[in-house]
């Protein structure tokens, strides 16, 4: 009798941790729709190091994104080297004109994409890769920054040396970097359109 009163005790209480779970998906409150909806892009960021244990999971994140043929297409390289990423921003700088900008505004870690040049959808592979990492990082409190801007820079060749140390194939070509670290920043949303997307029923 009284193994049958916890057993009915155990499936109530697993029943009611159900109902909380499901509420918790389906809620306006939704913890991985506000992670998405609350990522900004970061200019300015803390000197601060990002820890490894935090730097991993981001990688792991992004390695975990979908990809096409699950052929993992992408090539990431993630410099957190100092010296190299001041050198980086002392050349970036005499390419900009001397502008005094900050190739990956002072972040202390940057992800340079690859994507392969021999499959088509290599670029997909790359954008979903970054965008889990990114999303990754805001959940933890990691702000972020798509850069288009220092991968045409790196592709530059003022820029060749810098490019052959992060030692991507010869199948590969940078896409795009990433830079990573605390903000030092809280952008207001930049907002959507939505006039370019449709349902279709
Ligand atoms: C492919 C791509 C390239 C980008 N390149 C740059 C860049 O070079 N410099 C920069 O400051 N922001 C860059 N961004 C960030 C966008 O400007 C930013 O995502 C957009 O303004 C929307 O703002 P949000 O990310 O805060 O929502 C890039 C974003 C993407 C997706």
């Amino acid at each position: 009798m009284k193994k049958t009163f916890c057993m009915a005790l155990l499936a109530t209480l697993l029943m009611a941790g159900c109902t909380a779970t499901d509420e918790a998906v389906t809620a306006d409150n939704n913890p991985v729709i506000e992670n998405i909806l609350s990522r900004r892009s970061i200019r300015s960021y803390k000197p601060d190091k990002i820890e490894r244990e935090k730097l991993d999971r981001i990688i792991e994140c992004g390695i975990w994104a979908p990809n096409g043929q699950h052929r993992e297409s992408w090539e990431v390289r993630v410099v957190t080297n100092p010296d190299m990423l001041a050198e980086i921003d002392s050349l970036y700088n005499i390419y900009s004109n001397g502008s005094n900008s900050r190739a990956a505004f002072g972040a202390p870690a940057v992800a340079f994409i690859a994507y392969d040049t021999t499959y088509d959808l290599s670029q997909v592979d790359c954008g979903l890769l970054g965008g889990n990492m990114m999303l990754a990082a805001n959940s933890m409190g990691i702000g972020s920054c798509c850069l288009g801007g220092l991968a045409r820079f790196m592709t530059s060749p003022q820029a060749a040396t810098l490019l052959a140390r992060l030692d991507f194939p010869d199948t590969h070509r940078l896409l795009y970097a990433i830079a990573f670290g605390y903000p030092n920043e809280t952008p207001a949303p930049n907002g959507r359109r939505t006039d370019n997307v449709r349902i279709i029923e």
